[in-house]
């Protein structure tokens, strides 16, 4: 593969650290590469996440994948397509996908992390819709750095250390997107040249995630309404852009002999022997006086205007920031990124099939976009908000979902118990909702009593710790938010638990009693 390295740099595309490349350095810094005795310090412990909230990091000394076995399952589906979520700290499961033999085999690390935003983040439910209405708003996760929680240094040994352990995951085409802003864009790019190699590194590509509006406009500086996603690849990767249709003037328009339409630009660094290879394909144009052009035949786009074909480059223009998407996809949940996004970025660096890795998922929309796109995901958070964000989305979309819990996991308050009424269903289940399509009369109506207006709910069984959902209903997003469905209809033999989910991050088990016969 041609090394994609600045003339004149010196690379050793075998070492891991660089001797000759510049190192990230902080004070305190905790982080050493290659295996060596990592560690992830950080502003507060497990015990001290003081005034009540979680602490940000329960990983605080562990080696990047010296885990304890740590997945409770807790999770309902587990086949080829599921999609997997896993309650815990980045650590947690890179430990894990090492130890199940998936070192090595992922196609794609997308990270989102905190930004060192020096904010904390909460999440908003709109029980009634986005524009108004009832909203029930949750600590979702923090991203303060304060000297007196160690500062920069200490979020830089909270990152570094799971960047470098999300890079052990990839398989030798895999690729690591790491989207963030201005505030970490240039120590990201230390942190993965040190991980990586500086010849590593494939593109920054630059998002524009706002318009240049309030604020922003009259701060004094230019907008900052830009996001960053600094991409570095395995030794073979190797991305596919897409293409976008950018509408031609008319006057620009010609017609070749055939009658096709083209537009036509100046031959710029082709060379000569490219040149003779598209004359070839009828794609040269010659001007009179003898000059040379480049043909781009053209295609109509849906508003029937002709458009020019372009690869798309490293500045992204064309993917709308998440206020200007669907009210339905909007979950509420703090710097959600758009599904418009994560496509793109799944398509241009997976093949079909593949499998992705997204260790700070928030509302979990990496894997909504892989599951749509005929992807396998594996999410993490720490978050129970997000957790429960994700996991109703992608029930929502009709996805598989299994669900880990591991030691890093942070706990929501716990959320009250279900209160049910249950009935023997004799004329059978004419919502057909139970997943074992049973409709006689051993099926049986759940009817969540209590809470009111669960995030989610779902009625199944459990067997080992493992609880097993035969009927599931989530709110449904939108312009008007639709609350989930209160009544199930299952198998009476599956009707054992109810479990419910909050917007708070709450899972309350409650096992209902055994039906009369
Ligand atoms: C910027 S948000 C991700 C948003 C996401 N891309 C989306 O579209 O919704 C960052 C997430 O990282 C999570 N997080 C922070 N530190 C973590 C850690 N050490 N391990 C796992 N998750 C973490 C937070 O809980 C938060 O949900």
């Amino acid at each position: 593969m041609a090394a994609r390295v600045p003339t004149g740099f010196k690379t050793a595309r075998t070492a891991r650290v660089q001797d000759e490349g510049v190192r990230l350095m902080w004070p305190g810094r905790q982080w050493r590469t290659a295996g060596t005795a990592t560690t992830a310090r950080t502003a507060r412990t497990a015990t001290d996440g003081g005034e009540g909230r979680p602490p940000r990091s329960a990983a605080a000394t562990h080696d990047r994948h010296d885990r304890p076995r740590i997945f409770d399952v807790t999770g309902e589906a587990d086949g080829p397509r599921t999609q997997r979520i896993i309650h815990g700290d980045v650590l947690d499961l890179t430990g894990a996908l090492v130890r199940e033999g998936l070192g090595g085999k992922v196609d794609l690390v997308y990270v989102d992390p905190p930004y060192a935003s020096d904010r904390d983040y909460v999440a908003e439910s709109r029980l009634d819709g986005p524009a108004d209405g009832r909203v029930v708003r949750t600590a979702a996760y923090e991203d303060t750095w304060s000297s007196r929680t160690g500062g920069i240094g200490a979020y830089l040994d909270m990152l570094a250390p799971r960047l470098e352990a999300l890079s052990d995951l990839l398989g030798p085409k895999g690729t690591i997107w790491v989207h963030v802003d201005w505030r970490a864009s240039y120590l990201v790019r230390a942190i993965l040249d040190e991980v990586l190699g500086r010849d590593a590194f494939l593109n920054e590509i630059v998002w524009r995630r706002a318009p240049n509006l309030g604020r922003q406009a009259t701060s004094g500086q230019f907008g900052r309404t830009l996001d960053t996603l600094v991409v570095y690849g395995k030794p073979d990767a190797t991305l596919t852009p897409p293409t976008r249709l950018e509408p031609i003037e008319e006057s620009s328009i010609r017609f070749d002999e055939q009658g096709r339409p083209f537009t036509s630009a100046p031959r710029g660094d082709y060379t000569d022997a490219s040149i003779a290879k598209l004359e070839l394909e009828g794609r040269v144009h010659r001007t009179a006086s003898g000059r040379v052009y480049i043909k781009y035949f053209l295609v109509k786009d849906e508003a029937g205007i002709w458009c020019r074909e372009r690869r798309v480059d490293a500045l992204w223009t064309d993917v709308p920031p998440l206020r200007h998407v669907a009210a339905s996809e909007r979950t509420g949940y703090p710097t959600q990124k758009p599904r418009a996004l994560l496509e793109r970025i799944i398509t241009c660096a997976t093949p079909p099939g593949g499998l992705v890795v997204d260790a700070f998922a928030g509302s979990g929309t990496t894997a909504v976009a892989a599951n749509a796109i005929g992807r396998r995901a594996v999410l993490c958070d720490r978050s129970a908000v997000a957790i429960a964000t994700a996991r109703a989305r992608l029930l929502r979309d009709g996805a598989d979902v299994r669900i880990e819990r591991a030691a890093g996991a942070v706990d929501a308050a716990e959320g009250s118990a279900a209160r049910v009424r249950i009935a023997n269903d004799a004329h059978g289940a004419n919502g057909a909702n139970d997943a074992n399509g049973a409709n006689d009369a051993k099926t049986a109506r759940v009817t969540l009593l209590a809470p009111a207006e669960p995030m989610a709910w779902a009625v199944g069984t459990m067997k080992d710790g493992v609880f097993t959902s035969a009927w599931h209903a989530e709110r449904a997003l939108g312009a008007k938010a639709v609350a989930a469905a209160r009544e199930a209809v299952v198998q009476r033999r599956h009707a054992r638990f109810v479990r419910v989910w909050g917007d708070d991050g709450s899972v309350t088990t409650t096992a209902i009693e055994e039906l009369s016969t």
